[in-house]
């Protein structure tokens, strides 16, 4: 399955239609980003720019104008030009022919040709759309524009009169998933899956949090996929730092270990956490403490429906979470005066999930009106609920301290109920055990 031209097209179309006629709009894809040195990153695509083009080189601006009416729009791209020489160091680029021919621009050109024709394309257009605040550069580049063809107005031409957010329009058309971009994102949830449930074959009590993190690239690799983010990868108390990426401890022998990590597939991310026994079975306190949250994460999930809101969830794991404190005795007091006073927050100190998308923590309103939005068919959400309780915290029973614990999975909202893309992977303490004794764990292994 890969998105083709059509799809892309599609969303130029649907794009200017929202633009509306007379207007024009710029976006260029990021920048190479150098990690030292002459070693870069490894490209990849604005998620912006590559959701209108399917254009993954890197240089590469688009730009969409529409005439007398929205219906009637050119597109075009400027992008590197063939070079024979180039190519044999940096590899194949699709060149000017190429953006014509397979990547379905009306015109096309030199990246080095941008200045000049964009004055041009500018001033015979009143509304410019572009992403204003994304890169100072490119803001400094698009005003320099806006003064070169205001100047030409004065010889008669007509030059935008207004600037717009083009992330307004383009957040929201990506906050809502078509069914082609659902089946992206379930392959990229079954590798990610599949990831997981190799960890929890192949963790070992005494084995580094870095060598867990390669199994899990090992499946990310074999599916041709990135990781969507730098990989969690926490043992006992490294679980209660939310953003762990160090992974160069040991993992020891009765702690859990908490894994945060997921792949991209076709530029659509995963997201899931899952918590285990490095030894393969759960104490009475990790148990104790992970079938809240799993109890919360059920609940949260069920609430992804058509006419809740985006905070339902949120509200009903924290209602679990700190019930489940007050029963085990590491909160005291009256439920709904401790959830007022948000006692728990030393416990669970994040959301209960993000929209889910190109990106990890992807784009889209989370509020309209300045109220929590509604829940509509095609959105992706994560249910990410946790319990992290700090190794220093004096104010617990001894058992408690050090322990972490999150489970995440990427819940579609359908008019059917919450569709879990995420399920492939267990997450019952049962199901979690029984899958480690089967790959030869014992608490003494
Ligand atoms: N992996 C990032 C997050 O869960 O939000
Ligand atoms: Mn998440
Ligand atoms: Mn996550």
């Amino acid at each position: 399955m890969t998105l083709t031209q059509i799809d892309f097209q599609q969303r130029r179309t649907e794009l200017a239609e929202k633009m509306g006629p007379h207007s024009i709009m710029l976006i260029a894809t990021s920048p190479v980003v150098y990690r030292n040195r002459d070693a870069d990153y490894k490209f990849r695509a604005d998620s912006h720019f590559y959701y209108l083009t399917g254009f993954a080189e890197p240089e590469a601006v688009a730009v969409i104008e529409t005439f007398e009416s929205a219906d009637e729009y050119s597109y075009s791209l400027f992008c590197r030009e063939r070079d024979p020489e180039m190519e044999i160091w940096n590899g194949y680029r699709a060149g000017i022919d190429g953006a014509i021919e397979d990547y379905d621009a009306d015109e096309a050109y030199a990246i080095d040709l941008l200045d000049e024709e964009i004055i041009e394309k500018l001033q015979h257009k009143q509304k410019l759309y572009y992403r204003i605040g994304h890169d100072a550069a490119f803001d400094t580049r698009v005003n320099t524009w806006l003064k070169t063809a205001e100047n030409a107005q004065r010889k008669g031409a007509v030059s935008p009169s207004q600037v717009l957010q083009l992330e307004r329009i383009l957040d929201e058309m990506r906050v809502i998933k078509s069914e082609q971009e659902l089946e992206l994102m379930q392959i990229a949830a079954n590798i990610s899956a599949e990831a997981h449930t190799r960890a929890m074959q192949k963790v070992r009590p005494n084995m580094m949090e870095y060598a867990l993190e390669a199994e899990l690239n090992y499946i990310f690799g074999q599916n041709g996929c990135v990781p969507a983010y730098n990989s969690i990868v926490g043992g006992g108390e490294n679980a209660c730092i939310l953003h762990y990426v160090e992974n160069n401890q040991p993992l020891n022998s009765g702690d859990l270990v908490l894994i945060d990590a997921a792949c991209e597939y076709q530029h659509y991310a995963s997201d899931i956490t899952r918590t285990f026994p490095v030894n393969g079975k759960f104490s009475e306190a990790q148990k104790a403490l992970y079938n809240v949250v799993l109890k919360a994460q059920y609940a949260a999930i069920d609430a992804v429906q058509l006419g809740n809101r985006y905070n339902e969830p949120h509200k009903v794991a924290v209602k679990i979470l700190t019930q489940g404190l007050l029963d085990l005795g590491l909160l005291k007091g009256e439920l709904d005066a401790l959830i007022a006073a948000e006692a728990y927050h030393p416990f669970y100190m994040h959301g209960t999930g993000h929209w889910l998308g190109m990106d990890v923590h992807d784009v889209g309103a989370y509020k309209m009106d300045a109220e929590s939005r509604l829940f509509e068919e095609g959105m992706v959400i994560t249910i990410e609920p946790g319990l992290y309780i700090s190794a220093q915290d004096e104010s617990v029973d001894e058992k408690w301290r050090g322990i972490g614990i999150r489970i995440e999975d990427d819940v579609v909202v359908t008019k059917n109920g919450p569709r879990v893309l995420t399920a492939n992977v267990v997450k019952t303490i049962e199901d979690i055990e029984a899958l480690m004794a089967q790959s030869a764990h014992s608490p003494n292994a």
